[in-house]
C-alpha cells in the first residue's frame, strides 16, 4: 500500500474511443507495479468484465446478485459485490445489463449524485486498494456524473479522429459543470488511442491536444494493435495475453506514467 487510494475513472461521451481497453490494461499493468487495483464495470456493455472473465461467467454475475446494478440500486456497500479475478491483486466489480435502467432507479434516490460514492466509501476507508479503476459508459447522464462525483480523477481516452477531437469539447463543458458538485474532481490526462501512425492525421490530432492549457496529454499513446482483438477474445488484458506485443509495451508504459503523476488541473 503506498497511502489513500486513488479513484480514477475512464470516461469519454465518444463511443469506442478506448476506455474499457485502456481501464482493463491499466488495471492489470497496475498489478505488474505492485499494486492492488479495483475495477469497476459502469456500463452494461460489460466490456470490462469480459475482459477479465469468459462470457459465461460474465452473464452469471450479470443476471444474479453480484454486479454493481444491483449494489446500486440496493444502495449497499459496495465491497459485498467485489469478486476475485484470475489475476493477484486484480479484483472486480461487475456490471450488467440491467444498468440501461440505472437512470431511473437513480431518479428516485436523496443525493442521487453521490450513490456510487457512498457506495466505495468502506472499501476507501478500508485502504485495501492503491487503485479504483472505474470503466463509464459512453453516455453523459446522472450516471456517469455518479461516477465522476465518485473519482479523484478522469483520464479520457481519444481516438484521433476528427470526431474524436470534436467530442473532447463536449466531454470538457460537461466536466466544467460537474465540477460544481463535485469541486475536487481532476483531469488526470488524455490518453490517445487507436493511433495509425502512418497517418499524417494523428500528428495533427496530437499537436492540437498539446496545445491546449491545463490538460496534460500522456507522452504514451497507444497504437492499433490486432493483438488488443485477439486478447479481447480470450476474455483478458493484452498485457496478460501478449506480454510481448506492441501494445502491451505501450500500455505498460502509460501505466508507469499514470502511475508517477499526480493530478494536474
Ligand atoms: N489499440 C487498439 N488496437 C486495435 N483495436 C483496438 C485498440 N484499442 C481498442 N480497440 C478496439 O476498439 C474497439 C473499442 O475499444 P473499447 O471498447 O476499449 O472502447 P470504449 O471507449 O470502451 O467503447 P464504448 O464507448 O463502446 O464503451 C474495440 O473493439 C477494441 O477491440
Ligand atoms: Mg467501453
Amino acid at each position: 500500500m503506498t497511502g489513500k487510494t486513488r479513484v480514477i475513472c475512464f470516461a469519454n461521451n465518444k463511443g469506442g474511443s478506448g476506455k474499457s481497453t485502456t481501464c482493463s490494461n491499466v488495471g492489470y499493468g497496475l498489478t505488474q507495479l505492485g499494486r492492488k487495483v479495483l475495477l469497476i464495470d459502469g456500463d452494461m456493455q460489460l466490456n470490462l468484465s469480459l475482459s477479465l472473465f469468459d462470457e459465461d461467467t460474465v452473464l452469471g454475475f450479470a443476471q444474479g446478485e453480484k454486479n454493481l446494478y444491483e449494489g446500486i440500486r440496493r444502495q449497499d456497500d459496495l465491497k459485498d459485490y467485489i469478486v476475485h479475478t484470475g489475476y493477484e491483486n486484480l479484483d472486480l466489480i461487475p456490471s450488467s445489463t440491467l444498468m440501461s435502467s440505472i437512470e431511473y432507479e437513480l431518479f428516485t434516490k436523496w443525493q442521487r449524485e453521490y450513490i456510487l460514492k457512498k457506495g466505495l466509501k468502506s472499501i476507501l476507508e478500508s485502504g485495501a486498494y492503491d487503485y479504483v479503476l472505474i470503466d463509464a459508459p459512453p453516455t453523459l447522464g446522472g450516471w456517469v456524473v455518479n461516477i465522476l462525483c465518485a473519482s479523484d480523477e478522469i483520464i479520457i481516452p481519444v481516438e484521433a479522429s476528427p470526431w474524436g477531437l470534436f467530442g473532447l469539447g463536449n466531454m470538457f463543458e460537461f466536466l466544467e459543470q460537474v465540477k460544481e458538485i463535485a469541486p475536487d474532481l481532476k483531469l488526470g490526462g488524455i490518453v490517445i488511442t487507436k493511433v495509425d501512425t502512418r497517418k499524417n492525421y494523428f500528428k495533427q490530432t496530437l499537436e492540437t491536444l498539446r496545445e491546449l492549457d491545463d490538460v496534460r496529454v500522456f507522452d504514451t499513446y497507444i497504437r492499433v494493435d490486432s493483438g488488443v482483438e485477439w486478447s479481447q477474445d480470450n476474455n483478458a488484458p493484452v498485457m496478460a495475453y501478449r506480454k510481448s506485443s506492441r501494445s502491451a509495451k505501450e500500455y505498460m508504459e502509460l501505466t508507469k506514467e499514470i502511475d508517477a503523476a499526480g493530478a494536474v488541473s
